[in-house]
């Protein structure tokens, strides 16, 4: 068949940032929340391993900074779930393209990770691979890191030459059957005007239109994302992307999906929850912890916001009202945003009110696709 024909269930957890407890950072501004890594993955292993999961997908960000202890301690704990899990690299995961003694180098990663999709079967310099996940569903992914001459990462998102030949060959050969693909920046946007800031073009593929025609000549429908650590599905034309927010910051959200083949009517149904981690041990009122961990760390990044195009706020006005938006970040990573513009000057509502709403449910949402799109 070259469709799934029975029901399955797979899950997302993206963007962990595994930390061990010697590895953390005690930067006085760190944004990021990674004490809670290793205890929220144990919490939500022991739930999937009681579901009968089929798969588990980890769209890169897997560790705190690039250390080769905690991919190591991750590679070892995914080994032993009784599901595979797949992974890609996220731009945390390879610091420097050659690494160093703390730190992996983009060649040792597919090595670590040779059970988690890197069997070296495919790909130019093992970059990305090709995995049947279940019989007719196929998974191919990409490293979105790409690196300047000098070894150090670049800033944004980019799929190179060889990268997109591979993928258009991979996917001719799957023509007719179901593929999802999965990279850590993102394709489509998540933010309005995501593509047009330099604040979020870095969470985007440079080159994503010309992916996303390939994707889209090849009948993908659906691509998973992280590296914003916001909760969000969005559409472009026929492609979906669900990118998942992070483990480690506000709301701590992974995701659980059914999916339903309905071969009759040519049609995949994939129900999706979002379950957010609500405490862990020393952390038993994680929820509330993290966001207000958010909002003391927000006013330097919204004072960016409003100062960068397109608003373009003066310094000194942008001071004053960054503290009316400490929990518009918060807002906006747990998805299904709403947030209350009415106390924010008139001329700054309509950019902010742009973050409310969502196409289809960012949480909890039931996405239609067809089983077999060139049937
Ligand atoms: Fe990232
Ligand atoms: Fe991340």
């Amino acid at each position: 068949m070259p469709y799934p024909t029975d029901p399955f269930r797979f899950a997302v957890i993206s963007d962990p940032h595994v930390a061990l407890p010697h590895t953390v950072w005690q930067a006085e501004n760190r944004f990021h929340l990674v004490e809670v890594s290793i205890p929220a993955l144990e919490q939500i292993f022991e739930q999937l391993c009681a579901l009968d999961l089929d798969f588990l997908l980890l769209p890169g960000d897997l560790v705190q900074h690039g250390e080769r202890e905690n991919h190591a301690w991750l590679a070892q704990r995914l080994n032993q779930l009784p599901f595979p899990a797949y992974v890609v690299p996220g731009n945390h995961d390879v610091i420097v393209q050659q690494g160093c003694d703390r730190t992996l180098s983009q060649a040792e990663f597919p090595q670590v990770y040779q059970k988690q999709g890197y069997d070296g079967s495919d790909s130019p310099q093992a970059q990305g691979y090709h995995q049947e996940l279940l019989p007719g569903l196929h998974l191919v992914t990409l490293n979105s890191n790409r690196f300047e001459a000098d070894g150090q990462l670049y800033p944004v998102g980019w799929i190179g030459e060889d990268q997109c030949q591979w993928l258009a060959q991979t996917l001719a050969k799957l023509q007719g059957q179901t593929v999802w693909l999965m990279l850590h920046h993102n394709l489509i946007e998540h933010l309005p005007g995501q593509s047009r800031t330099s604040m979020g073009q870095r969470y985007m593929v440079a080159n994503a239109p010309a992916v996303r025609d390939l994707l889209t000549q090849h009948g993908v429908q659906l691509i998973f994302t992280g590296h914003l650590h916001v909760q969000d599905i969005a559409r472009q034309g026929s492609l979906w992307e669900i990118t998942t927010g992070s483990l480690v910051s506000y709301p701590h959200p992974y995701r659980i999906i059914e999916a339903s083949p309905q071969p009759d009517q040519n049609r995949l149904q994939l129900r999706i929850t979002s379950p957010w981690v609500a405490s862990v041990p020393d952390w038993p009122t994680l929820q509330d912890t993290s966001r207000n961990w958010m909002a003391q760390r927000s006013p330097r990044f919204m004072v960016r916001l409003l100062t960068n195009p397109p608003l373009n706020v003066s310094q000194r006005e942008a001071v004053a009202i960054a503290p009316q938006l400490s929990q518009f970040w918060a807002a906006v990573a747990a998805g299904d945003t709403d947030f209350d513009c009415q106390h924010l000057p008139q001329a700054l509502q309509p950019f902010f009110s742009r973050f409310n709403g969502s196409e289809i449910g960012d949480n909890q949402a039931v996405l239609d696709l067809a089983l077999n799109p060139v049937s």
